[in-house]
């Protein structure tokens, strides 16, 4: 099998990443800590780029959650499978992935998260397959938009393939 093709280059992805990491930390300047909630396992290589950026005091929490998904199956049934070890009542909270892709994870997120009654809840996603979306859900900081096409690198994985490479790629039908 071939490499993936590139979609997005390092050189972009960190460039982008910077400039979410500028905006967030305008938008929460002053208004204390904020908890960044890192959704698993996708999540880690940009929560771990995009805090490191931050130029705001920041709290890091992870989540797992598990989408009935195999390979690039959809299905639209979200379960909670780690859940994070704070409790977020009266914080500013980020919730950050790394794609969205139907929308039903985030909504599931977003849902969930409301009601342990946050002081605010916003999200930021690196990816975004716009023309995929199969509920209306709340993008607040969105690193690019792509086409309905399966990604992987820069924590994507497909299978648990790929999630390391340093960018993002699209793999190819086998030929
Ligand atoms: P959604 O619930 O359909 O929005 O899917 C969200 C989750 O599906 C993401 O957090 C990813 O874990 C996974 N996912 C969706 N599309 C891709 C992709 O192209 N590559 C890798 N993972 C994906
Ligand atoms: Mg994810």
């Amino acid at each position: 099998m071939q490499n993936p093709k590139t979609l997005i280059s390092e050189d972009e992805i960190r460039k982008r990443v910077d400039e979410l990491a500028a905006q967030i930390s305008l938008d929460y300047a002053d208004k204390g800590e904020l908890v960044l909630v890192g959704v698993l396992k996708g999540s880690f290589i940009f929560l771990a780029d995009l805090s490191r950026r931050l130029s705001i005091p920041r709290h890091i929490e992870f989540i797992a959650v598990s989408s009935y998904r195999y390979g690039s199956t959809r299905s639209g049934a979200v379960r909670l499978v780690m859940d994070m070890r704070r409790s977020i009542e009266a914080k500013n909270v980020l919730i950050v992935e790394d794609i969205v892709d139907t929308g039903h994870t985030l909504d599931y997120l977003i849902k969930m998260l409301k009601s342990r009654n946050p002081a605010s809840i916003r999200t930021c996603t690196l990816l975004h397959k716009e023309h995929s979306a199969e509920v209306d859900v709340q993008i607040d900081y969105c690193g690019f938009s792509i086409g309905d096409e399966w990604v992987v690198g820069y924590g994507l994985d497909y299978d648990e393939k790929d999630r390391t490479l340093p960018y993002i790629g699209v793999i190819e039908p086998d030929d």
